[in-house]
């Protein structure tokens, strides 16, 4: 499963960067918003020159016209962006004139199944299912990454299962074991990954065993 960070922050991008396992970024109007005093395309850029593998931003138009003008701007910015549209009848035009220019998407804010078979069509490079979302209003988010892959796999399309929306170590395990293809998510949730008591004791025990006998290092 593929790794990217579902930020705008350039540091915890960095921090995650420096783990040496990151695949991409994702980044939403949201998550730039909370990055006071940066101009939007400008952000992008900077993310673009740390990170190497798929940035993906978002379009703010909501219909067809204004979000194939902004795709021409969000492209010049790197050659790795992806543009990052909604998933309506206009963004899924979108997706499909991009696709057919040869342009990756990232079609966002997917919350059943059927949504993500329509973008698949339209040559999706990337679809992203909101697990935390759902489960947020009592559906369940892992279902649908499960029914996603069933799905793609019946007919081999090849539009990579992004989850998104992944809030903790249960969803990203789970994710995994789905079988999504990449997994975004926060920079907390990235740390957590390398978490255990046993871990920490044990290391604590080598650690002092080691000095006890060979005080003398
Ligand atoms: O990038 C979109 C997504 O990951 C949002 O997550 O926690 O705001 O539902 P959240």
């Amino acid at each position: 499963m593929e790794l990217y960070i579902d930020t705008a922050n350039l540091d915890e991008i960095k921090e995650a960067a420096a783990l040496g396992v990151l695949d991409g970024v994702t980044t939403n109007p949201s998550l730039i918003a909370k990055e006071k005093g940066v101009s939007y395309h400008a952000r992008l850029k900077e993310i673009c020159e740390v990170v190497k593998g798929p940035v993906s931003g978002e379009v703010i138009s909501t219909e067809f016209n204004g979000m194939m003008k902004e795709a021409s701007e969000l492209v010049k910015i790197a050659s790795n962006i992806v543009v990052k549209l909604p998933t309506t009848v206009d963004g899924l035009k979108a997706c499909k004139a991009l696709s057919d220019q040869g342009i990756k998407t990232n079609m966002t804010l997917v919350f059943q199944p059927l949504q993500a078979l329509m973008v698949a069509k339209a040559g999706a490079f990337l679809v992203s299912p909101f697990i935390g979302r759902l489960d947020d209003v009592a559906e369940d988010g892992m279902d649908l990454i499960q029914r996603m892959r069933q799905i793609y796999d019946n007919y081999g399309f090849r539009t990579k299962i992004l989850a998104a929306s992944v809030r903790h170590s249960k969803h990203m395990v789970d994710c995994a074991l789905a079988g999504a293809d990449v997994a975004t998510v926060p920079l907390s949730v990235i740390k957590a990954t390398l978490n255990h008591p046993l871990t920490d004791s044990g290391l604590k025990k080598f650690v002092e065993d080691y000095k006890k006998a060979f005080p003398n290092g």
